[in-house]
């Protein structure tokens, strides 16, 4: 099965993942907004990031910094001057296009050798009826292109009732600069030795030329940082300390993405050839995912050397440095840089969970999300939602689990169809109360207080005692086996269509 972004972009609607931005009004251009299952789902990439990587870490704090910042961070930052794209314009349609970016679209094409007729020739294709190359709009095929200008990617907007020149700030378009500065802040006030690191999980806006392939390109997107500071002078196991730290982070970050499901065969590493990287950066690696748009950067780890506290020093006339007590010195740190977006990093685990496969005849849609990424733990189903019993009973199941995770209750469907639904959003489990559960009053009957857990990957079914469920499913939903509980709990007798 190969994969498209537009199986994923429909998925993502029908079943409350990500919304266009204001739909109703047409849409905002690469805007999107996350649904009832595309927030819990973003919520627990971010949760999960800032367990593993500050909340387990002794060498890591956190920050939440403002989005409106003093315009010079942006004038020390370089991104007043430098933080642009080369634009060109269509004089005809006015459509506007980064230029490095022009030849990697179709292009419309009227074509001299068959009377002026209209074709659209794939990107960085010649035509193969006349042979000619695109010079003119690749959208209207007509116009002439202006001359690549520069174009600031920061969104400015004005501070206070004055909109004047002096009153112009930006929306962050990354979150990496509220580190810098406040780094001393933050290392004096909780007494930070080197190595140590700060993260930050927060908006960034970028005003795009040409976004697009649903939310990796955006222009409102969310960003997980780290900025980890070294001591230039040290050395770890006989190398610089901030080689040693680059190398390790990069071990680090591509570990955490496999963790959670990112596959070996859809990850890679890309260095950054001297000629593109970026004026702050001695090294930079590109984690790469094979999304289905093809391989394309999923977070970015660079060596920022010492020159974003440099920059705030000279810019704000402070001193950025740490007293190396050992040596008796004042020193700039180096910064190791691991950027992830948060956004393409849903989009790559959505890509890779996402399965079709034919289970009795039938075609299954399957995400096959590691359980403490599934946007919903479990699904509490009644098998009859006729039978009081069994529906306040699968109520209180319920309520009892959503103490610990998040937990749906759903009878709107016959139970198969249930179990296909929860398939289709992910669910790793869902809780089948039966009539066995609770017994038949009428004839006086206890029920056996069992429930049938049903595993979504295997679609097996286990016979669990009620009291055993909050245990059963802390060990299932950390990484626990589930042969061990179905062997365990043995089989379900009352299995209902898998
Ligand atoms: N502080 C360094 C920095 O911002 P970057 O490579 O520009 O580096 C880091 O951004 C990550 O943020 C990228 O690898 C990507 O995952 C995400 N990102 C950047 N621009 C984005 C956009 N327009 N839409 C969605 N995600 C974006």
């Amino acid at each position: 099965m190969s994969l498209t972004m537009d199986t994923l972009v429909s998925l993502s609607k029908r079943r409350g993942f990500v919304f266009q931005s204001s739909e109703i009004y047409g849409g905002t251009g690469s805007v999107w907004d996350y649904g009832p299952l595309g927030v819990e789902l973003k919520q627990n990439i971010k949760r999960l990031w800032w367990r593993d990587f500050v909340q387990m870490r002794s060498d890591m704090v956190g920050i939440d910094a403002a989005i409106l910042m003093h315009p010079n961070v942006w004038r020390a930052s370089g991104h007043v001057e430098q933080f642009t794209d080369p634009m060109v314009d269509c004089r005809e349609c006015q459509h506007r296009f980064r230029a490095d970016h022009v030849d990697a679209r179709p292009w419309l094409h009227f074509c001299p050798a068959t009377k002026g007729n209209k074709f659209e020739i794939p990107a960085g294709e010649a035509c193969p009826r006349c042979g000619a190359r695109r010079t003119l709009c690749p959208d209207c095929g007509k116009g002439e292109l202006t001359t690549a200008r520069n174009f600031n990617l920061m969104f400015k907007t004005f501070m206070g009732p004055v909109e004047d020149a002096a009153a112009v700030t930006y929306l962050r378009p990354e979150t990496a600069q509220a580190m810098f500065v406040n780094f001393e802040n933050v290392q004096q006030s909780m007494r930070l030795k080197l190595p140590f690191g700060i993260a930050q999980a927060g908006r960034s806006f970028r005003n795009e030329i040409t976004p697009g392939n649903f939310i990796f390109r955006t222009r409102e997107f969310e960003q997980m940082e780290i900025e980890y500071f070294v001591n230039p002078h040290e050395t770890v196991e006989g190398r610089p300390a901030d080689e040693f730290w680059h190398d390790r982070w990069i071990a680090d970050c591509m570990a955490w993405f496999r963790r959670y499901g990112l596959s070996e065969a859809n990850l890679r590493l890309r260095e950054h050839e001297p000629d593109e990287l970026a004026h702050y950066a001695k090294r930079t690696l590109d984690i790469e995912y094979r999304f289905p748009i093809g391989w394309s950067e999923l977070m970015g780890i660079a060596n920022r050397t010492d020159y974003d506290l440099k920059q705030h020093a000279k810019f704000s006339g402070k001193t950025l440095t740490y007293f190396d007590e050992e040596r008796k010195e004042h020193v700039v740190p180096y910064v190791i840089e691991p950027a992830a977006g948060v956004d393409r990093a849903l989009l790559a685990f959505l890509a890779e969970a996402y399965q079709e496969e034919e289970v009795r005849g039938e075609k299954r849609v399957v995400l096959r999300f590691h359980p403490e990424l599934a946007p919903v733990k479990v699904a509490v189903l009644p098998l009859l939602k006729k039978r009081e019993e069994i529906v306040r009973t699968a109520h209180a199941i319920r309520g009892e689990l959503a103490k610990h995770w998040r937990v749906v209750y759903d009878d709107t469907a016959a139970i198969g169809r249930l179990y296909r639904r929860q398939d289709e959003v992910g669910t790793p489990y869902c809780v089948t109360v039966d009539v066995q559960t609770v017994g038949d009053s009428d004839k006086g009957e206890q029920g056996d207080q069992r429930v049938t857990i049903r595993d979504r990957d295997s679609m097996q079914q286990a016979r669990v005692p009620l009291r055993e469920l909050v245990p059963v499913f802390q060990d299932l939903l950390t990484g626990g086996d589930w042969a061990a509980v179905a062997g365990r709990f043995g089989a379900a007798a009352a299995a209902a269509a898998g």
